[in-house]
């Protein structure tokens, strides 16, 4: 009998010791679910039920206590409880690049876009990356108002008490600075201060933390400030966010003027022109990092000019004018101790290495993903070899591992050396682990080449497809249902109960009215109570309303993503339209299909994925079921207010002569028109440069409106 189910009283100095241990190991496995990842697989009750066991334990056995006891921990738990504070202007993430070659390309793409020859004429900041946390601090009138953290970009948590300990930070600004000013960087914690605080916390016996970035997330997400005051916090500012004033028109000069307002900026910060200069300081930087007290994991490079910044704008959540040239990953050798299969939403079988743990750059790696069966050989996706003949992937061999940033770890080489004498090659299974059904790589209508991916071909049946198409649906960027985690997925799931099955999405939408006429009560249920049942049903509620593009996307159709369906959403405002043309584009011809494939960022694999999902039966009839439980919303458009091109689809052909093709899109697109591909009936204006062809002559054909370049920029303003 496992020792968990012994009541307290009952355990003997072994068995207490055994459970204490499982106990620390189970509960800081939930504290990482539940705050690094947002995915709790147990509710707070049971949680607490945890805990509690460990008290217990502790109070009758004290010389058990061990050194990573749970109850050690002190202020180990941030909370979800900080106020939600919406970015006047988005907190964008920034690009990677990795190689020199990689930054010559990014350079290069800044030159092009601007429709420039490459002549150094561009002037570039470079400056360390630093590894901690970004945030936005708002003044108002010179007054510190509020201190927000990143979150998703769009919505941050407010921090403003936490913030205001930080003496780096200051609370009031110089007079004469404009009215409202948001000036933004990285909150980090110095190595120095870092380890004086584990020699503390080891000196009191208590549990050490893992590195400076961690340490400092959760100083700052504490819910009593005076515990983040009791950590040296610092702070380097780099950017901004609202500004009701510009006070400098280039990089250097914003962070200059920041500095003449008492922020903290990083003196490495140089302003360059060419690449080799660019690199050169790349190669200085990582020279100096071991001896810099703050963790940074590259470079940042930014375009100097602020008009050249805006004129480069954004892509869906970076700018343009901006790269990260990140370090060489970390590496370390470990063990292969097993490969699990994993069955994916779409029926994707793919491989997992589980290793033997392993540090890599201060993270402690487990796992691996391996891709699939070809990159267990040591071919990649275009045919080539990416490790030696014989170097395939086997259980029990030695490894390689490497992590490179907040990228997944990957397997990289096999020691050969080390291979065990009856490791054998791994057979890829030929059926679903899961459901049992026939597995298949399939092979490409065109190319005829035989796709990388194994799939299911169990659809419905799979219960691996099943529940992870619903915790897709319920998952953050789609319906963002809180307290349906993927723990509670599967018990909905399995659940043989008629009154609490959840099998497809609507049926969470009937969750309620069902457990109404129920005998079996969800709140009776462990792990759930009356609380935490309240709660999952308002969650549930708030859900009937839901922006399109969210919809959109939870529908879980393959190859669609978050950015394609924003653009769905934008292109067809309401669910109405955009399923009746799905219908219509069914034959993969006609104006439908047409102006589907117009849509710039959608191509072919998309658009079909899309029409083919519209044609199978059993998706329409779930949709149909769950429109009667949800409305989604008609799109938001861009606010582009006194935009004369807003909502309009706009087409440009020819060779354009003020601006690049690139950037003509962008600056539509800014201004809330809808840039397409291809003309159709949908289409209201169509530019023509010099140069233009078949497009001029369809638009004219089908009545469009058509102007040149200088008509165009009359129009938008110039
Ligand atoms: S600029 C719009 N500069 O890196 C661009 N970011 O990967 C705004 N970071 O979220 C970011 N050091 O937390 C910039 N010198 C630096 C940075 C830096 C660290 C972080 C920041 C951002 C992330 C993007």
């Amino acid at each position: 009998m496992s020792t968990e189910s012994v009541a307290v009283e009952d355990l003997t100095l072994e068995d207490a010791a055994a459970e204490l241990e499982r106990l620390a190991k189970e509960i800081a496995r939930n504290d990482a679910l539940y705050h690094g990842k947002d995915q709790p697989e147990i509710s707070d009750a049971d949680y607490d039920a945890l805990k509690r066991r460990n008290d217990a334990i502790e109070a009758r056995f004290p010389e058990l206590i061990r050194e990573d006891s749970p109850s050690r921990r002190v202020g180990a738990e941030p909370s979800n409880t900080f106020a939600p504070v919406v970015h006047s202007r988005p907190m964008l993430s920034l690009d990677n690049t990795f190689s020199q070659e990689d930054v010559r390309d990014f350079v290069a793409s800044v030159y092009r876009f601007l429709g420039r020859l490459p002549d150094n004429s561009i002037a570039f900041t470079a400056e360390p990356k630093i590894d901690g946390l970004s945030m936005s601090i708002r003044y108002e009138n010179g007054r510190l108002v509020t201190g927000a953290t990143r979150g998703d970009g769009t919505t941050g948590e407010n921090v403003t008490a936490n913030i205001r300990t930080i003496k780096e930070i200051p609370n009031e600004l110089p007079k004469g600075v404009p009215s409202v000013v948001e000036v933004r960087g990285e909150v980090y914690m110095a190595k120095s201060d870092f380890m004086a605080l584990n020699a503390q916390m080891e000196a009191e016996g208590k549990q050490t933390y893992v590195n400076p970035r961690n340490t400092a997330a959760g100083s700052l997400r504490q819910l009593d400030a005076k515990v983040t005051a009791s950590r040296k916090l610092r702070f380097f500012a780099y950017a901004w966010g609202e500004m009701s004033e510009m006070p400098a028109d280039t990089q250097m000069g914003m962070v200059e003027t920041f500095k003449s307002w008492g922020f903290p900026v990083n003196p490495l910060m140089k302003r360059l022109s060419s690449v080799d200069d660019i690199l050169a300081h790349y190669a200085e930087i990582g020279l100096e990092r071991p001896d810099l007290d703050y963790d940074i994991d590259g470079v940042v490079y930014k375009v100097d000019s602020l008009e050249l910044q805006q004129r480069l704008g954004f892509r869906s959540r970076s700018p343009r004018w901006a790269t990260a040239h990140k370090f060489p990953a970390e590496q370390a050798f470990t063990i292969v101790e097993n490969i699990d299969i994993q069955v994916g939403r779409t029926g994707a079988l793919t491989p997992v290495a589980r290793l033997t743990p392993i540090t890599v750059g201060g993270v402690v790696v487990t796992n691996a993903t391996l891709h699939n069966e070809d990159y267990i050989r040591g071919i990649g996706n275009n045919g080539e070899r990416i490790r030696e003949e014989e170097h395939d992937i086997r259980i029990g061999d030695t490894v390689i591992v490497q992590r490179a940033g907040d990228v997944i770890p990957q397997v990289l080489d096999v020691v050969m050396e080390k291979r065990p004498a009856e490791a054998k090659a791994y057979e890829f299974p030929k059926v679903c682990p899961v459901c049992g059904s026939h597995a298949v790589r399939e092979r490409h209508e065109k190319t005829g080449k035989l796709d990388s991916v194994t799939r299911c071909t169990g659809g419905f049946i799979c219960r691996a497809q099943a529940t992870e198409h619903l915790k897709h649906f319920v998952s953050r960027n789609a319906f963002d249902i809180e307290g349906l985690g993927s723990k509670q997925v599967d018990f909905f799931f399995e659940s043989e109960d008629p009154s609490l099955q959840i099998r497809t999405a609507p049926d969470i939408f009937t969750l309620e009215r069902r457990q109404q006429t129920s005998l079996t009560k969800l709140e009776n249920i462990d792990g759930f109570g009356k609380v935490s049942v309240g709660k999952l049903y308002a969650a549930i509620n708030e859900r009937r309303s839901i922006a399109l593009h969210r919809f959109i996307y939870a529908l879980g159709i393959r190859h669609v993503g978050e950015t394609t369906a924003k653009l769905l959403a934008r292109t067809y405002n309401s669910y109405e339209a955009f399923a009746a043309a799905m219908k219509e584009a069914e034959t993969l011809s006609g104006d439908a299909w047409n102006d589907l494939n117009a849509i710039e960022g959608i191509g072919e694999v998309m658009a079909r994925a899309i029409v083919e999902f519209y044609k199978e039966p059993r998706n329409v009839e779930v949709i149909g079921r769950l429109l009667d439980e949800v409305k989604p919303q008609e799109a938001e458009q861009p606010v582009t207010t006194g935009s004369p091109v807003a909502g309009k689809t706009v087409v440009f052909t020819g060779s354009l002569e003020k601006f690049t093709r690139e950037e003509a899109k962008a600056r539509a697109e800014s201004l809330g028109a809808k840039v397409a591909g291809s003309v159709s009936k949908k289409t209201d204006i169509l530019i023509a440069g010099p140069g233009a062809g078949s497009k001029l002559d369809k638009a004219r054909e089908l009545g469009v409106q058509t102007m040149d370049e200088d008509e165009w920029l009359a129009l938008i303003g110039g």
